[in-house]
């Protein structure tokens, strides 16, 4: 106890230790980040889902419409109505993690 006083340098790597994979345990985080605001335009821009806290109301709410992850990355290859492409703005591997997300966070798929 009184060593740790001294120096409290175990006490924080143990603390960072047990934290930091917390914050990276969320699967959901990364293609959350890309719905609120690495996709460009945001996605939360038109779109309503509760689990990004989006409330957009251009396109429809994606908590309703639920789609699978299919659907959502043709969306986004190609385009819809009056929702841009994304293939030259985004990855292959961004569109997929970003549909998983959107198919997963919407409830069409676990
Ligand atoms: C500028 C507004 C806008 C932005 C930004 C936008 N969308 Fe859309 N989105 C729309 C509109 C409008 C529709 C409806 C198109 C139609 O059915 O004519 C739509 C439709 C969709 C659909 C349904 C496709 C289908 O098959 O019916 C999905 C899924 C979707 N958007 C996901 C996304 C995702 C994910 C992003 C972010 C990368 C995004 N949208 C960004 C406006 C937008």
């Amino acid at each position: 106890m009184r060593l740790w006083k001294r120096n409290p340098l175990p006490l924080v790597l143990l603390a960072a230790a047990f934290t930091a994979p917390v914050a990276y345990a969320d699967p959901l985080a990364p293609g959350r980040a890309l719905f609120k605001q690495s996709a460009v335009p945001a996605c939360a821009l038109c779109h309503a889902l509760k689990d990004a806290g989006a409330e957009g109301a251009i396109g429809p709410s994606l908590d309703e419409l639920k789609p699978d992850a299919a659907r959502v990355a043709k969306a986004l290859r190609n385009g819809i109505g009056q929702m841009p492409a994304y293939r030259d703005k985004l990855t292959e591997q961004q569109i997929e993690t970003l549909s998983r997300y959107v198919a997963r966070a919407s409830g069409a798929q676990r």
